[in-house]
């Protein structure tokens, strides 16, 4: 891509398909990827990075069906500096209108002797080849040197001295293990622009990792320092503490655009929606506080605070609800509410809902306005996302009983739905009730799997709050206790999965999250067996 002519316009990347896609239990299959890709195109993101095509032939299906189906932004492929992960990157995207090859080799001499255990002069002359076969295929090519913040600025700078004479149309600097202070990482990129000063005729790009809490605060120094384009996730996810997240990223310049003068290209109405989205099909919750899209983000607590808002909300408030697409939490239907209602009140949240899955939809919610006196936007979302979630389930919670008491330990016993359409019986005593039903289930449905990961929350506060459970399971064989028959785990692997539930019982919600992280995690297992037998490391 050519240097946009607005000196002010920041491009935004988006890496949610590929380096969020690498946060643990995370996988998404070929249609949620293309939903979320569609729906990034909405939001007006300039680059969506699909995937990492060589990794397996289902990555490089869904990069391919992106970069076929989805218009507006470019589409790239991410390749290591390996002729094959190149060509393969080209194959994938070369259907966009707009195709990327993103190319990446380390530069700091940790990686380079410890993880490539190679040379400086090896690495240059690597890139150098890499970046010219990139563009042999494309005319669009981005460079990464790896860790470049820990790297040394002058090797750092002849390598992108080479990448540039051998066509790179985007340099990236990626802070890979979140260890650079915004101050360093600008004095960083001012260097690199005195070293190499064909850097201000391509695209200069930030990638920063959230390891200490400083993504986005890098990225915008990167940005004063003459970045133009910032390499996000929607919701933040990404390698281990994640990416840059782009709903912050996006916010941060329309809201301060008067000082720093610079704007993205992003419609910000499309965040909430974007944001949901992701962590509906990822099965990553966003904590309450997170700036822009958590739940409490537009809520005040203190008196104080209300009271400044009721006022005047510029008092307390920088950024308006709307204008992210949240619409708070004002109720919207109570116990006597219809299905005529409730439809209404679903397109009003964006979802459009009919026939069956209406009628399921109402059933469900009458069951909570029983409980609950109030039904907000906020539990109207929580119980679509909860459908489509089930839609996608591959087991199902048909039934359980819990018997708890503080004189004998609990003792749960379940039913539980399989694919093939049968329903099996398990039985566990346990330390606690959610213990006991978790070993009851996988007594049901012969899965053994560690609990790598137990969330409750409330959807909304107050006493008749829904219950919204997260879990994250790994199958897996390292040597001891977890079961050997799963089929397409091999020794030693490691399988995670995660589910999400709401419901009014929490017990009830753990339940469905475990069977749902147990099917994500099964098909996870089952796609890389089909991957390894198309790539014929695996016979069927
Ligand atoms: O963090 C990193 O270094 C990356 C590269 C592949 C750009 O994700
Ligand atoms: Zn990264």
């Amino acid at each position: 891509m050519t240097k946009p002519e607005d000196p002010n316009r920041v491009l935004l990347f988006d890496t949610t398909l590929r380096d969020g896609e690498q946060s643990p239990g995370i996988s998404l299959n070929k249609t949620e990827k293309l939903e979320i890709a569609h729906q990034l195109a909405r939001l007006g993101v300039d680059v969506i990075e699909a995937g990492f095509p060589i990794a397996s032939p289902g990555d490089f299906a869904a990069v391919e069906a992106i970069a076929r189906e989805v218009e507006g932004p470019i589409i790239c492929g991410l390749a290591r500096a390996h002729a094959a992960d190149i060509e393969r990157a080209a194959d994938a995207v070369r259907d966009s209108q707009r195709p990327r090859i993103h190319t990446f080799l380390s530069t700091s001499d940790i990686h380079i002797e410890h993880q490539l255990q190679s040379t400086r002069e090896d690495v240059l002359g690597q890139a150098r080849a890499a970046v010219a076969h990139a563009r042999a295929l494309c005319d669009d090519v981005e460079f990464s040197p790896m860790d470049a913040t820990r790297s040394d600025v002058e090797f750092c700078a002849s390598v992108l001295q080479a990448a540039i004479e051998e066509g790179a149309t985007t340099i990236n600097i990626p802070d890979t293990v979140g260890y650079a202070t915004p101050l360093e990482y600008a004095a960083f990129l001012r260097r690199l622009y005195e070293l190499v000063p064909g850097l201000h005729d391509v695209v200069l790009s930030v990638h920063c990792h959230d390891d200490l809490g400083l993504a986005v605060a890098n990225s915008l120094a990167g940005v004063q320092a003459g970045a133009r384009q910032v390499e996000c996730a929607v919701n933040g996810i990404g390698e281990r503490a994640g990416n840059a997240s782009l709903e912050e990223l996006i916010m941060l310049f329309r809201t301060r655009s008067a000082d720093l003068g610079l704007h993205t290209g992003a419609e910000s109405t499309e965040i909430a929606r974007t944001s949901r989205l992701v962590s509906r099909l990822t099965g990553y919750p966003v904590q309450p506080n997170k700036a822009v899209v958590g739940r409490n983000a537009f809520a005040h607590e203190s008196g104080i605070h209300q009271d400044g808002v009721l006022k005047e909300r510029s008092t307390y408030e920088i950024m308006d609800a709307r204008s992210v697409g949240l619409e708070g939490n004002d109720i919207v239907l109570g116990k006597h509410s219809g299905r005529h209602a409730l439809r209404q009140a679903l397109e009003e949240l964006g979802h459009r809902l009919d026939g069956a899955a209406l009628n399921h939809a109402f059933q469900r919610f009458k069951e909570i306005a029983d409980v609950k006196k109030q039904v907000t936007a906020m539990d109207l979302e929580a119980l679509v996302t909860d459908e489509l979630r089930g839609q996608a389930a591959v087991y199902e919670v048909e039934w359980f009983d819990v018997e708890a008491s503080t004189r004998r330990p609990p003792h749960a016993t379940v039913g539980v739905r399989t694919p093939e359409g049968e329903v099996v019986e398990g039985s566990f005593t346990g330390d606690g009730p959610v213990d006991a039903i978790f070993r009851a289930i996988s007594a049901a449905t012969g899965i053994d799997a560690r609990l790598r990961e137990y969330r409750v929350g409330a959807v909304t506060g107050g006493e008749d709050a829904l219950g919204e459970v997260s879990v994250v399971v790994e199958l897996g064989r390292p040597g001891d206790a977890v079961k050997t028959d799963i089929p397409g785990v091999l020794d030693g692997e490691r399988v995670t999965g995660a589910g999400q539930a709401v419901a009014t019982d929490i017990i009830a919600a753990s339940a469905t999250a475990y069977v749902r992280a147990l099917g994500t995690a099964v098909r996870r297992a089952r796609v890389a067996a089909e991957d390894r037998v198309a790539a014929g490391t695996a016979t069927p």
